[in-house]
């Protein structure tokens, strides 16, 4: 995502954090190269709760976008926060961010699956083609996030994702 190099240093205690978050799952892919083996995608999220700085966030900017405190209370009782999702450009194009988001989403317990992602003009790179073929909905649409001016969508789906649900699986 282009995110500024180092990010990763100043990011690592936090992704460290989540780890022990309750319903925290992770998925990756490695590619085979002779007698190693290379990471090229990685994917992670887990069960958003009301003291996390993501679910404040969103909680706020449902409210602003005009969302009743019932509505806001119902989708955000019981959901998945996808986190992170990233393949490697050299991987991308093959279907890999799919069936990795499949992965993640499978057998999970909540109710809704929430993820935030950038705003591109006409929705139109990979994750917004992925979010969208995979049944993701506006929950938020330009929303900045504190401490970053980059406007964000938010969007959500109801779980679970069924084989209907998944286009080229
Ligand atoms: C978003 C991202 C995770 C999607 O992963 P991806 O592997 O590139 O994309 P998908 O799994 O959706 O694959 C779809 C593409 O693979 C192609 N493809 C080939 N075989 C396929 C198969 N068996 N199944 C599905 N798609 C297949 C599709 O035609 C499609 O190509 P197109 O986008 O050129 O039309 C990835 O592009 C990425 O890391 N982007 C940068 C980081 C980012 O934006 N992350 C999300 C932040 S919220």
């Amino acid at each position: 995502m282009d995110y500024p190099k180092g990010t990763e240093h100043h990011r690592a205690p936090m992704w460290t954090e989540h780890i022990s978050r309750p319903g925290w799952r992770a998925v990756g892919a490695v590619v085979n190269q002779g007698q190693s083996s290379k990471l090229v995608a990685v994917g992670y999220g887990y069960r958003g709760a009301p003291h996390q700085w993501w679910h404040q966030q969103v909680y706020g900017g449902m409210r602003n976008a005009g969302w009743s405190e019932a509505a806001i209370r119902q989708t955000m009782a019981n959901y998945f926060e996808l986190t992170e999702l990233h393949v490697h450009p050299n991987a991308q194009g093959h279907g890999l961010g799919e069936a990795m988001l499949v992965r993640l989403l499978a057998d999970r317990t909540e109710q809704v699956a929430l993820l935030s992602t950038p705003e591109v003009n006409h929705e139109d790179n990979r994750a917004w083609r992925l979010y969208r073929r995979l049944g993701f909905n506006d929950v938020i649409r330009n929303f900045t996030f504190t401490g970053d001016s980059r406007p964000f969508a938010v969007l959500g789906r109801n779980l679970p994702l069924t084989a209907d649900d998944r286009p080229t699986s």
